[in-house]
């Protein structure tokens, strides 16, 4: 992998994420861990309290009687939402900024990131071993992280890319990132999620999250997951900009996932309905 200088540059530049989200990442990488632990690492953050608090009364889950505590919000929005909050207060410019090189507006990273993770999650019930919900959601929301500095990268050479592509120099638009870049959004996604110090299995779904079949056995539940939760995101139109229906399926996924493909058409229906939701609880006022 070639990394450039700027590139290596671009990344450490990157802000750290909060000492909050970090801690609640890590926790979610480990295989036993208890609400407890969640709760108390939220509770430290007033704001992040806050989040989470107005989220639970908000009207997408309208609770019968007012949730008071961080304890009551998680069982009931579990810890994806609270996972969701915290990514998103720790990182909105990330998600929330347009994506110049990827000719996408302010707010298309998220929404894509958001239907994505969901995918992700119910999915991972169909993995033929157990995996995790919670870690899917997770690597769902964050498998495009390398796009928000891919996309200052591509800004001015978007024109040059599709070139590439339509005259074949370029097979695919990670091979014409590739060109321009030295390497990928997912190879640069895995640099920030070094940078970051994600857990191993969130930075092996960011790095091979187009490529599912070439990452190790043990994460591979995982990095189907997302990747057919990407791809579900794409069909519905709930892409990133003009790099939207430029990936393909990897059809090994049925190797890991049982799923027969006439479902996933009843799944995305699903997903749709729960990303409506979330996304409500989430951003509050802001959704639509
Ligand atoms: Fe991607
Ligand atoms: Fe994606």
């Amino acid at each position: 992998m070639i990394v450039t200088k700027s590139i290596a540059d671009r990344v450490k530049e990157m802000p750290m994420l909060s000492v909050v989200s970090t801690r609640l990442l890590e926790l979610l990488g480990e295989d036993n861990y208890a609400i407890r632990d969640v709760v108390s690492i939220v509770e430290n953050d007033a704001i992040l309290t806050t989040k989470i608090l107005r989220a639970a009364n908000s009207v997408a889950y309208s609770p019968r009687v007012p949730i008071t505590s961080v304890t009551a919000a998680i069982n009931n929005m579990g810890e994806k939402v609270i996972m969701g909050i915290a990514i998103e207060s720790c990182a909105p410019k990330v998600f929330k900024d347009p994506l110049g090189g990827y000719m996408s507006e302010a707010g298309q990273m998220w929404d894509h990131s958001l239907f994505t993770a969901i995918g992700a999650r119910q999915l991972s019930s169909y993995t033929i071993r157990e995996s995790s919900s919670n870690l899917a959601f997770t690597a769902g929301l964050l498998h495009d992280i390398g796009k928000s500095v891919m996309s200052v990268i591509l800004e001015g050479n978007t024109e040059e890319m599709l070139g590439h592509i339509d005259n074949g120099e370029a097979v695919s638009f990670l091979d014409a990132e590739k060109k321009i870049a030295g390497m990928d959004h997912a190879e640069l996604g895995y640099e920030l999620a070094q940078h970051w110090k994600l857990p191993e299995q969130l930075a092996m779904a960011i790095r091979y999250h187009h490529h599912p079949q070439d990452v190790d056995d043990k994460y591979k539940d995982l990095v189907y997951t997302v990747h057919l939760g990407d791809i579900l995101a794409m069909m519905a139109g709930i892409g990133t900009g003009v790099d939207g229906l430029a990936y393909s399926i990897d059809k090994t996924y049925k190797d890991y996932i049982e799923i027969e493909e006439d479902q996933l058409a009843i799944v995305v229906a699903d997903i749709q309905e729960e990303f409506a939701k979330t996304k409500q609880a989430i951003l509050g006022e802001e959704a639509e």
